[in-house]
Order: C-alpha cells, then sequence, then structure tokens
C-alpha cells in the first residue's frame, strides 16, 4: 500500500547528493500525526490512531514535502513538517467520515472504524482529527488556516453533491449524458482534488516560492488529484482488495455513478443488461448482482476510455510542471512530481 517504491528509491539516490530525500521528512510527519492526536480520554486517543496505525500511502504529506523542496528549503522545516501533518490529518478525517457515508466496511486492510465501533465513534473521531488540524493550522497563520477552511468547505461540498447526483440520477432515470460527466467532474475536484492542491499548494507557500510558481504547483496538485480519484474509481471496479485495503464494488453499491460506469451506461443504454445490474446493485437487491455487474464492466471497453482520462489529467499535471525552472537544484524533485502524477494512474493501492 506504500508509494511506488522504485520511484521513492529513485528519488532518494538521485537526491542524495544534493540532500534530496524527503524520507526524514515524512518520518516526522508520522511521529507528528500520532502526539497531535493525544488526548486525556484514552478512548478518544485509541479511535484517532487506528487509521492512522492501519497504514495508508501518505500520498499528501509526501507531495507537500516534495512541492516545499523546490524552494530549496529543508525537507525537515518545522513548518513544512506542520503542514504535512495538517493535511494527512484532514485526509483521514475524511477517510472516517467517507465510510460511514458510503458504508465500507474495510479501509486500509482493516475493518472501518464504524464497523470497528459505531458510525457515532467514527463520526465524532473525524471531527476530533479535524479540530487538531485546525488547531495546528493555526499556529501557521492565518493564510494556512484560510487555506485549510476552504479545502474542507470544498470537500464536504463535494462529498453532498456525490450524494445528491445519485439521487437526482435516479429520479430523472437518466446517467451517461454530458451533464453527468460534468457533475462528476466536479464532484472529484470538489472531494479530492482540492485537498491533495491545497498540499501542493502548501508546500510551495511555505518554501517562499514566488506566486507563479505557487499557482503553477497549485494547477499541477489539482490535475494530479483528479488523476488520483480517476484512477480510484477504476480501482473500485478492477482493483485486488490485497492491494488497495478497499472492498470492491463500494461505489456500485451506493450507487455512486462514477465515469467508468457512465460511459459504459453512455454506450450500453438504459435499457441494457448493465443498466438493470447496476439498478439492482445500487437497490441493495443481493450481493451476487453486484458481482455480475462487476464482471460485466472489468470486461467492457468504456474501462480502457475512464483510463485514457485518468491519464490525460495525469499529462497535464506533468505539462504545468513544466512551468517550473529546471536547474540543478529543482531537477531531481521535479522528475519526482513527474513519477508521482504516473503513479497516480498506474496505482494499485
Ligand atoms: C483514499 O485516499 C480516498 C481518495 C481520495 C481516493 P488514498 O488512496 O490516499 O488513501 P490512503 O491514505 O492511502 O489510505
Ligand atoms: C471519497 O471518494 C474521497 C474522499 C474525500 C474521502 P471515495 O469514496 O471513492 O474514496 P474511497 O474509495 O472510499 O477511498
Ligand atoms: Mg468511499
Ligand atoms: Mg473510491
Amino acid at each position: 500500500m506504500s508509494i511506488s517504491q522504485e520511484a521513492l528509491d529513485d528519488l532518494a539516490r538521485r537526491g542524495a547528493a544534493q540532500g534530496v530525500d524527503p524520507a526524514p521528512g515524512l518520518a516526522l510527519v508520522e511521529r507528528h500525526l500520532r502526539t497531535r492526536v493525544a488526548s486525556d480520554l484514552p478512548f478518544v486517543e485509541d479511535a484517532a490512531r487506528y487509521l492512522i496505525d492501519a497504514g495508508g500511502k501518505r500520498f499528501r504529506p509526501m507531495l507537500l514535502l516534495l512541492t516545499g523542496m523546490l524552494g530549496g528549503k529543508e525537507p525537515v522545516s518545522p513548518d513544512l513538517v506542520s503542514a504535512g501533518v495538517i493535511v494527512e490529518l484532514v485526509h483521514l478525517s475524511t477517510l472516517y467520515h467517507d465510510d460511514v457515508i458510503d458504508a465500507a466496511e474495510v479501509r486500509r486492510g482493516t475493518p472501518a472504524a464504524h464497523v470497528k465501533w459505531s458510525n457515532t465513534v467514527a463520526i465524532l473521531t473525524g471531527d476530533f482529527l479535524l479540530a487538531r488540524a485546525s488547531e495546528l493550522s493555526a499556529e501557521l497563520g492565518v493564510e494556512v488556516t484560510r487555506l485549510m477552511a476552504r479545502t474542507i468547505a470544498d470537500l464536504c461540498q463535494g462529498q453532498i453533491r456525490e450524494v445528491q447526483g445519485s439521487q437526482l440520477g435516479e429520479r430523472h432515470g437518466a446517467a451517461g449524458t454530458d451533464g453527468d460527466r460534468q457533475h462528476y467532474l466536479r464532484v472529484v475536484e470538489e472531494k479530492t482534488a482540492s485537498l491533495i492542491s491545497a498540499s501542493t499548494r502548501l508546500g510551495a507557500m511555505l518554501a517562499g516560492m514566488p506566486p507563479p510558481a505557487v499557482e503553477a504547483l497549485t494547477a499541477y496538485g489539482r490535475a494530479l488529484g483528479m488523476a488520483f480519484q480517476l484512477s480510484d474509481d477504476i480501482l473500485d471496479i478492477m482493483g485486488d482488495p490485497s492491494d488497495s485495503g478497499k472492498v470492491p464494488g463500494t461505489d456500485l453499491r451506493e450507487g455512486v455513478r462514477t465515469l467508468p460506469t457512465l460511459l459504459a451506461l453512455e454506450r450500453d443504454g438504459l435499457g441494457s443488461q448493465l443498466a438493470r445490474l447496476l439498478g439492482a446493485a445500487a437497490d441493495g437487491e443481493d450481493a451476487g448482482v453486484v458481482g455480475e455487474a462487476l464482471a460485466l464492466l472489468r470486461a467492457h471497453p468504456a474501462l480502457p476510455l475512464a483510463r485514457d482520462a485518468a491519464r490525460f489529467e495525469a499529462d497535464r499535471a506533468k505539462q504545468v510542471l513544466r512551468h517550473i525552472a529546471r536547474t540543478p537544484e529543482t531537477i531531481v524533485v521535479l522528475d519526482g512530481l513527474d513519477a508521482l502524477a504516473d503513479y497516480a494512474v498506474s496505482r494499485v493501492g
């Protein structure tokens, strides 16, 4: 479940000579994540540490530290490390909440928090993590606090838009139209790309990079975030639970229309076998129906098209990076960010 080890090893090897290695910063993020969720009520601390200890890729802190290194700042600068902790805490809180919303049973290869305890515990633990993130943001100043507050609002809005969209789709009995795709992309931008672009923006801001570079790295994060979620939605269909740590078909069970299903419905039509299976899967008819829908989708020509869309966003992310000057100091990090864009598309977990 870790970020492409090959890309990381390459970065560490090439960066060693110039002191470009995010590993020490990431180790500090790891340590502070745990101390920041301390509580005088041991159960709260246990519940908050539960998903931290379960693993995860730490993709957002990694991006933040790397982006911060472009500014020539030490990767272990305390502000960058704190910001890495903030983005991972916010991400974690969304995972606690998201699994309640999606009725997802497994997260990071372990029972979801609401399954282990209850919805109440999962929701309040998510809120606790958000509060801890906000406290740390305040230590970094008004600008960081404002950016994080806006990002959290975007995240919530995206999750609400997603839930609303699936209800509207059912009411109109339509799917796979242009409007549906636009709605889907808007959801992806809000619920996922917002936090990933906030991570690269924070890295650039805290490293004191000039405004055009901050904007370029924000745009890089946004396109990368789109690719990341597009590929997550493909993994919900194609993924292996032992790699993803999640149960495939969760989006189908929840009636969430992601790009692969929208494209497949567009092709097959609303009277098709696929449409019938998707309807039955969302109505919770039986587990076999989800399996049948998954089997149909796995072999569907819509899947390569969805992959193309993820690739398109990753390439867009890489293009934006070209706005950052390639100097002997930045070249290794820029190559690392390039590799992370490829990773967002090819990842299996
Ligand atoms: C899962 O994010 C939620 C999405 C936005 C797709 P990650 O895939 O980064 O999850 P972890 O942190 O590695 O568990
Ligand atoms: C939700 O998207 C992303 C968040 C903001 C948490 P998903 O519902 O597809 O994420 P997973 O698949 O549960 O990780
Ligand atoms: Mg989910
Ligand atoms: Mg998903």
